[in-house]
């Protein structure tokens, strides 16, 4: 991604858009990883424990890539609930297309929405919970986006929602200060939105509170991914993780398959088990809040 020294939000779309659309296929190969009973599930079942989906709920999923943990949360809302999955990729929606059409959700109905959730309008008071599992950190202005969030449940209605915690707790993003320091790249500028965009769950605290959300709490959660190797690692960081690969993207290819050796070799050594497999435990900040009654 291009880091021009003013923030243009319209650029930062255009690229997470073709990121996600880049990043798509490979999520559709890492399924099995990220769906691991110990990976982003663990995120899932924070929040739809916080939301505790019931028969007839209209639930909206924000940012819900390959369809969680809305499509979870699905299965909680018949007979006659809603849910509506929401993302910016139509390729990301793909995913989630297809694996709502082998679901089995009886008469539950589900609307697959591509848009920007920081653009999003909602009918008022339509929803009685919104989801969103590692979204809210890319949004340009989460604070606006949460505010027209809050407008779109009904009163009592609840958020759940997780980010990435910091560097030093998210294994996955080991690479970064190897990437950067092999290509001399500057720190990215504070305050832009990306993968620890809301690592502090103080400021996580404060943007759910200035949209008027009450009864604010915050939890952990963690997510495992496992590899047979550290070859298999990076071919799923470079698969699945836009926020890093963008980093090396604008590098010729002999430069870019140098970094990814370095990475290999250099990265993953700290989460190496006894097998020869990479363990890399990822903690996320998971709030909760509600809408005044
Ligand atoms: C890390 S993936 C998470 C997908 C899913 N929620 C999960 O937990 O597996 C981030 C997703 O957020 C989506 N996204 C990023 N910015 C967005 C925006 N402004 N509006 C809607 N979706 C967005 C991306 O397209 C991508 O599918």
């Amino acid at each position: 991604m291009s880091t021009p020294t003013t923030f243009d939000p319209h650029a930062y779309k255009a690229d997470l858009r073709r990121e996600w659309r880049e990043a798509a296929p490979g999520w559709q190969r890492w399924l099995e990883v990220l769906e691991a009973d110990g990976a982003m599930p663990q995120l899932g079942r924070w929040l739809l424990a916080a939301v505790q989906p019931q028969p007839g709920d209209r639930i909206l999923d924000v940012g819900t890539g390959y369809g969680e943990p809305g499509l979870s949360a699905a299965r909680a809302l018949a007979p006659g609930g809603r849910v509506t999955l929401q993302d910016l990729s139509g390729e990301m929606l793909a995913l989630a297309r297809d694996r709502v059409a082998r679901a089995d959700l009886g008469d539950v109905e589900v609307d697959i929405v591509e848009g920007d959730a920081d653009e999003l309008t909602l009918a008022a008071g339509g929803l009685d919970a919104v989801i969103s599992r590692s979204v809210l950190m890319y949004l340009a202005d989460p604070a606006a986006s949460l505010t027209r969030l809050h407008a779109g449940l009904r009163p009592g209605g609840r958020l759940a929602a997780s980010t990435w915690s910091g560097p030093e707790d998210v294994t996955m993003a080991a690479p970064v200060p190897i990437i950067r320091r092999l290509l001399d790249l500057p720190p990215p500028p504070a305050g832009r939105p990306g993968l620890f965009a809301l690592a502090d769950p103080q400021r996580l605290h404060e943007v759910v509170t200035a949209a008027g959300f009450t009864e604010v709490e915050l939890g952990t959660a963690t997510a495992v991914f496992e590899f047979a190797s550290p070859t298999e690692a990076t071919r799923f960081l470079r698969d699945c993780a836009p926020p890093v690969t963008a980093l090396v993207e604008h590098e010729p290819p002999e430069v870019r398959e140098r970094v990814w050796q370095r990475v290999t070799d250099e990265a993953w050594e700290p989460y190496v088990v006894d097998d020869g497999r990479v363990r890399l435990p990822n903690l996320a900040h998971c709030i909760t809040a509600i809408t005044p009654r």
